[in-house]
């Protein structure tokens, strides 16, 4: 849990845009949140809805052409990262800010060891001898779990397994004691024992550190239990945003409910139906005007259709960009649907 609430990272208005023969695609159209320090702040939507290009667009990695950030602002303890010069923003990637993706093997030299490739950035970044760094390496993989990390210092990636690589990467990535972490899917190319491995070891080891963390999934199973706070992404846009316990208990917005339903919960027999959202995600080239999850929405009304609703306070530090939010409460969608039906 995070104990103070100063703010790590400010993201404002954020837009990155990709310019596509079939039209601008608004990938990200309108971002805001803080992050506090020390705190897991989830980041949960379906696949496209910009979880990842959000998350570059902080680190600046979104490639041009197609893409460009268009406006906004990231703010790291007061400065503009997206203004920043190209050579002030190397210095940030991997040295206060730090990503791990979902593959781990793309991020990894399958031509240099695994000790290599951490000592790199340690050496680059705090500026450590080559001894230090080896040093320094070999405890970082240890705290990440590494059973023998004097031989896992002089392999080679290939010869690891999906989940010791993913160790590795974020060994790789805290080494450098990060105050922030982007985990972008980390888990989701591992079967789910692994996947429960390696969350308690990245919850366990950043509590340890203090470092903040944006953990993006597409499973709202995942960041229940991870998340101090969450963010539920929509069509390239912010659709509630509260306390982990809230999104749960107390759901505002109907996506989130949408994305409940996916969820296996342990208070529900075993074998009861998980129900999908209905329909598909829009395409962000050719939004229709009002809230793009209308068509799919079991509660949407007239209003939905014309003018697009902003994200409102429906609580405190909760709130949702549906014009009928307050209407949700303990009402569950289905007694909704049957209710409403036309
Ligand atoms: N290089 C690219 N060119 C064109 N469109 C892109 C590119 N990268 C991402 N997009 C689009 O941006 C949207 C958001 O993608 P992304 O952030 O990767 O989604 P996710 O939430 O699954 O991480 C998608 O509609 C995707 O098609
Ligand atoms: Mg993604």
């Amino acid at each position: 849990m995070a104990t103070t609430t100063r703010n790590v990272l400010e993201v404002r208005d954020l837009r990155t845009y990709f310019y596509t023969q079939d039209g601008v695609v608004k990938a990200v159209d309108g971002v805001s949140f803080d992050l506090k320090e020390g705190e897991t702040l989830g980041l949960v939507g379906e696949s496209g809805c910009g979880k990842s290009v959000t998350a570059l667009s902080i680190m600046r990695l979104i490639p041009n052409p197609p893409g460009r950030t268009v406006g906004g602002q990231v703010l790291l303890e007061g400065s503009d990262l997206l203004k920043l010069r190209d050579r002030e923003m190397r210095q940030i990637r991997g040295g206060r800010i730090a990503m791990v993706f979902q593959e781990p093997m793309s991020s990894l030299n399958p031509v240099l060891t695994i000790g290599r490739q951490i000592t790199e950035a340690l050496e680059t970044h705090l500026k450590l001898t080559r001894r230090e760094a080896r040093d320094r390496a070999g405890e970082l993989l240890a705290r990440v779990g590494l059973a023998d990390p004097k031989k896992a210092l002089d392999s080679y990636p290939h010869l690891f397994s999906g989940g010791m690589r993913q160790r590795v990467m974020l060994a790789m990535a805290l080494g450098c004691n990060p105050s922030i972490l982007l985990a972008d899917e980390p888990t989701t190319a591992l079967d789910v024992t692994i996947q429960a491995q390696i969350l308690e070891m990245l919850k366990r080891l950043t509590t340890e550190l203090g470092t903040a963390v944006i953990l993006i999934t597409h499973n709202l199973g995942v960041v229940a239990r991870y998340a101090d706070r969450v963010n539920i992404m929509y069509a390239g846009k912010i659709v509630e945003t509260g306390y982990a316990r809230d999104i749960y208990g107390n759901p505002r917005h109907p996506y989130t409910l949408g994305l409940l339903a996916t969820v296996p919960r342990l208070d529900q027999p075993k074998r009861a139906r998980l129900t999908p959202i209905d329909g598909m995600p829009p395409d962000l080239a050719h939004l229709a005007p009002g809230c793009s999850f209308r068509p799919r929405c079991p509660y949407a009304v007239a209003r939905c259709a014309q003018e697009e609703p902003p994200l409102t306070p429906v609580g405190e530090s909760h709130a949702s960009a549906c014009w009928v939010a307050h209407t949700l409460t303990e009402r569950s969608p289905t007694a909704q649907r049957q209710g409403d039906s036309p």
